[in-house]
């Protein structure tokens, strides 16, 4: 991956958000659909073992919906997937499924309070450049003691300036993995592909734990899986992959908030989920 650009203040969401209606086809194409082994042999089962049980489920991001279909296909009834792009959501709805759709953003979800059993955030958090008022409202919308499950391109191991670096200087020739300016925080417009760019943004773990529990979620469990074997395949040549991650996946729960009520059914309608207490 190439880093074409700083991208730098008040201007950083907004680019975010239009790099991604832009190149919405592009992670259609190949990062859904069937089309990627590491969705296909890790992530969706992951996220589907990781809220199994929750009849509610909210998915943040949700992009063209491979999580939310997957979601509702495993058993959970109401599964609400929200995202900014237009050109996501109009894929989501013609690839339907099952879940129901709405254009919203991280910081102001469009979903009624303690309503969802679960909220899924796949792979969403690394290109906001703050998480704290989409974490808020991931509590908001938790029913009380509710799962929170966050998948992220590994905070450590996959920073802006990660990668494999084959050392030919030494002999015999090595391969390592290079970790970056991890400490460093940073936003970066990246060329993943010949004229796509999309907007990450770097931070050390230890910003997502602090601001996950800061807002009252309870640590549950984490996961940093070894690349799938579709993955592999396509990497004979860096043999050592199998040993850095690239994913981490974390599990929270909601606080048990006495005197709350659990919400009773959610109804959709034009923009906004209503749920009985
Ligand atoms: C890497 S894709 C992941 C899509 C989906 N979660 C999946 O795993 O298939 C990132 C998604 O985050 C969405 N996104 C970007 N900014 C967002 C924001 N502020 N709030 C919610 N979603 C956002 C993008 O539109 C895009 O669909």
């Amino acid at each position: 991956m190439t880093n074409v650009e700083q991208s730098q203040g008040a201007s950083g969401a907004d680019a975010n958000r239009e790099l991604w209606e832009t190149h919405a086809g592009w992670w259609q194409e190949f990062f859904t659909d069937g089309a990627d082994p590491e969705y296909e042999e890790q992530i969706l089962p992951l996220i589907v073992d990781w809220t199994r049980g929750a009849e509610r489920v909210c998915e943040v991001g949700c992009g063209e919906g491979q999580v939310s279909r997957q979601l509702h296909a495993a058993g959970a009834h109401v599964v609400v997937g929200v995202d900014p792009s237009a050109a996501q959501v109009t894929a989501a709805v013609e690839r339907g499924g099952g879940p129901v759709y709405l254009r919203g953003a991280a910081d102001r979800l469009p979903v009624a309070d303690a309503s969802m059993d679960a909220v899924v955030v796949c792979l969403v958090f690394e290109h906001l450049d703050d998480i704290t008022e989409p974490v808020a409202e991931v509590v908001r919308v938790l029913r009380p003691g509710g799962r929170f499950v966050l998948l992220l391109n590994h905070p450590l191991l996959q920073t802006p300036d990660s990668g494999w670096v084959d050392d030919h200087i030494v002999d015999p020739p090595e391969q390592y993995w290079q970790v970056g300016n991890y400490l460093q925080p940073a936003a970066v417009v990246e060329e993943v592909s010949k004229g796509v760019f999309i907007r990450f943004v770097h931070r050390p773990l230890g910003t997502y734990l602090n601001t996950l529990a800061a807002a009252g979620l309870r640590f549950e469990k984490m996961a940093e899986p070894a690349p799938p074997p579709g993955f592999l395949a396509a990497a004979p040549e860096y043999p050592d992959a199998a040993h850095i991650p690239r994913l981490m996946a974390l599990s929270w729960r909601g606080a048990f908030t006495a005197g709350l009520p659990i919400a009773g059914p959610c109804i959709a309608g034009p923009g906004v989920i209503a749920c009985a207490p």
